[in-house]
């Protein structure tokens, strides 16, 4: 079994340590590095049931940071990048777009320019592996779906600057010969998913019986995957994709977000044992977010041909699995809505 280093970035944060913790267990004769500066999405209480493995070790850093970069490289000389460090909520690239840029853009050359200096002439058997999201393709209409020729076309600062990440990427690959694939997902659901997004943020409001904010009327459609389905995708890209290309992810699983949030009501009152529609009692229409997408949908046959990936749960169980996740991991919860969580909370919506 062939040794190798492997970098993987944001590994502290939602899919990352879904990410970490696969590669981690499935290739003990791998060394995985996982480099996080630990902003308020990375937490390492995510992988402490892996921390002690051999095979894990954990960097703080910012990939902003270009000479802390450069000699992380020049020290470990890594074989592989799995690039999953970003800023990675629409609506805080609302309030704050430049972080958007820095992080998401800057970060992701610094990574690409260290791989490209370690790696020069010497690029055989090496990865540079680029994880981004379905949102560079845009907003569909009622029909059809995002194939890997849809042209971009991002419309918010977030998918802006993951469009422009993931069009760097490729253009390493072809004017320095760089081994680059990317893959583009859709919306990723589970455990340890920070509660700023919709699924965990009403899963958290449901619990503490406080108002579900829904934007506008509730009818943007979104393709939700289960996350271990995810990180099975990206374990299998970096494995098995081909130089230069590129892969859709979907769940083939369409919702509205009001058809959604009834669902995890009726979770909630089964689980909570509360009188049924107690919960969808707590739904209300907000403000809707500023140009907001209507919806996404993958196609992701791609994958499916050429290397044999679907979706394995379906909805039903994988809703339950994280709604009894977050309801047996209250000391987690907690933890990541205590202090900023708060004034995040209401600069975001009490205004809405
Ligand atoms: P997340 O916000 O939960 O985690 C991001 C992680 O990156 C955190 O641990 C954070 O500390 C780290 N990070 C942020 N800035 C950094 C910096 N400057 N230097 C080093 N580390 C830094 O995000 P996520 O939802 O797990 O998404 C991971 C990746 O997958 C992102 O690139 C995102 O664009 C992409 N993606 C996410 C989804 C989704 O549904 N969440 C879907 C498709 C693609
Ligand atoms: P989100 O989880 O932020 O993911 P994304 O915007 O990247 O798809 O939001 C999912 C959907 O839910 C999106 O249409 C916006 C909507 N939404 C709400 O209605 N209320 C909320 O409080 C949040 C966070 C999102």
């Amino acid at each position: 079994m062939e040794h190798k280093k492997l970098l993987i970035t944001g590994g502290a944060g939602f899919i990352g340590s879904h990410v970490v913790r696969r590669f981690v267990k499935n290739y003990p004769h791998y060394e995985i590095y996982n480099l996080d500066k630990l902003t308020y999405a990375g937490n390492l209480m995510n992988l402490k049931d892996i921390e002690d493995y051999p095979n894990y070790h954990f960097v703080k850093g910012d990939i902003v940071d270009e000479t802390f970069i450069q000699d992380l490289f020049n020290q470990h000389q890594f074989d592989g990048v799995v690039h999953l460090a970003a800023e990675s909520h629409v609506d805080r690239s609302i309030s704050n777009p430049t972080e958007f840029i820095r992080t998401n853009v800057l970060g992701t050359i610094n990574l690409l320019n260290a791989a490209n200096s370690i790696w020069k002439g010497q690029m055989e058997g090496k990865r540079f592996y680029h994880i981004s999201t379905d949102e560079v393709y845009g907003s569909l209409g009622d029909t059809g779906f995002f194939t890997e020729e849809t042209k971009y076309d991002p419309r918010s600062p977030y998918s802006s600057s993951k469009a422009s990440s993931d069009h760097l990427v490729r253009a390493y690959f072809h004017t320095y010969g760089l081994p680059v694939v990317v893959s583009n997902c859709s919306n990723n659901y589970g455990s340890f998913h920070f509660p700023e997004k919709l699924i965990p943020l009403a899963i958290n409001n449901i619990k503490l019986m406080r108002p579900i904010p829904v934007y506008g009327a509730g009818d943007n459609i979104r393709d939700w995957l289960y996350v271990e389905d995810h990180a099975r995708a990206i374990d299998l890209i970096f494995h098995k994709g081909r130089s230069g290309e590129t892969y859709n992810i979907g769940g083939a699983n369409e919702w509205t977000n009001l058809d959604l949030i009834h669902k995890l009501c009726e979770i909630m009152d089964q689980k909570m044992h509360r009188a049924p529609g107690t919960s969808a009692g707590l739904i209300t229409f907000v403000k809707d977010r500023a140009g907001h997408d209507h919806r996404y949908a993958i196609d992701f046959t791609k994958l499916k041909n050429e290397l044999g990936w679907e979706p394995s749960l379906q909805f039903e169980e994988g809703l339950d699995r994280t709604v009894e996740w977050y309801l047996t991991n209250e000391e987690w919860l907690n933890a990541v809505t205590s202090g900023n969580y708060q004034h995040y909370y209401e600069s975001q919506y009490e205004k809405r």
